[in-house]
């Protein structure tokens, strides 16, 4: 009789998502999958697990100088055909995870970045990091045309203020991404509740694995025994999934 009142299935995949805007598949690049072996089981569980279009978003950082536009390309090259040899069939795409650091205002200049369709840019922020910098690096982007997606503001306790602050954020028109395990609890308490508090007041714009390796992809097909989890996904999968918001 219940069922007769449950009014949509409880989504058991990341179909409805459609992107993943935030993976770090590449491999040897940063602190992402160590080799194209652990690449390759990576964007296939992203792709078992429902999602039908995968962005590679490598770290971009003052702290590794190697990870420039052309080598993140040569690499994603390299990855995509192993995928091809391997027999895995998804759409791939390049962006990148840029750190607000003190090089990023060079990269802008510069005109060079990885962005997500739309102009969107998934940033993150530095720890320390004055306020007033940040403010004006995310303003520097909208000159620039660009849309910031802030990459998992959920894990932001550093920032004073952090709950206004995203809510300021979301003022403004910019993305908030946030990570599928914040929301079971993977990156402590006070962040899967921000998670949580961000959901119950629209301010998230997407939901991304951020997967770095087996043992998170693993928490990843584990993440639907959380209702939180299936509540957050049928959420924006309602509102169109990941990049449509
Ligand atoms: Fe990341």
């Amino acid at each position: 009789m219940l069922t007769l009142f449950r009014s949509k299935p409880e989504p058991l995949s990341f179909e409805s998502l459609g992107t993943d805007i935030h993976a770090h598949l590449l491999p040897g690049l940063d602190n992402g999958a160590a080799d194209i072996s652990e690449a390759v089981l990576l964007a296939s569980g992203l792709r078992d697990l429902g999602f039908k279009h995968l962005f590679c978003t490598p770290h971009i950082s003052k702290s590794l100088p190697g990870n420039t536009p052309d080598t993140v390309l040569a690499v994603f090259e390299a990855f995509r055909k192993g995928l091809s040899a391997a027999g895995i069939t998804i759409e791939l795409s390049l962006a990148a995870e840029y750190l607000l650091d003190e090089g990023f205002e060079e990269l802008l200049e510069a005109n060079s970045l990885l962005s997500l369709p739309g102009k969107r840019l998934l940033v993150e922020l530095q720890p320390n990091r004055a306020e007033v910098d940040l403010r004006t690096l995310l303003f520097n982007l909208r000159i620039k045309e660009y849309l910031p997606v802030l990459a998992h503001p959920e894990r932001y306790h550093f920032l004073p203020n952090y709950k206004k602050v995203i809510a300021k954020w979301h003022e403004r028109g910019y993305e908030m991404q946030v990570d599928i395990l914040s929301l079971t609890g993977y990156h402590g308490s006070e962040t899967r509740a921000t998670a949580l508090w961000m959901l119950k007041n629209d301010l998230v714009s997407s939901l991304a694995s951020n997967v770095h390796n087996r043992k998170e992809l693993e928490l990843l097909n584990r993440s639907f025994e959380s209702s939180k989890v299936r509540e957050a996904v049928r959420k924006i999968g309602e509102k169109g999934g990941n990049l449509t918001v």
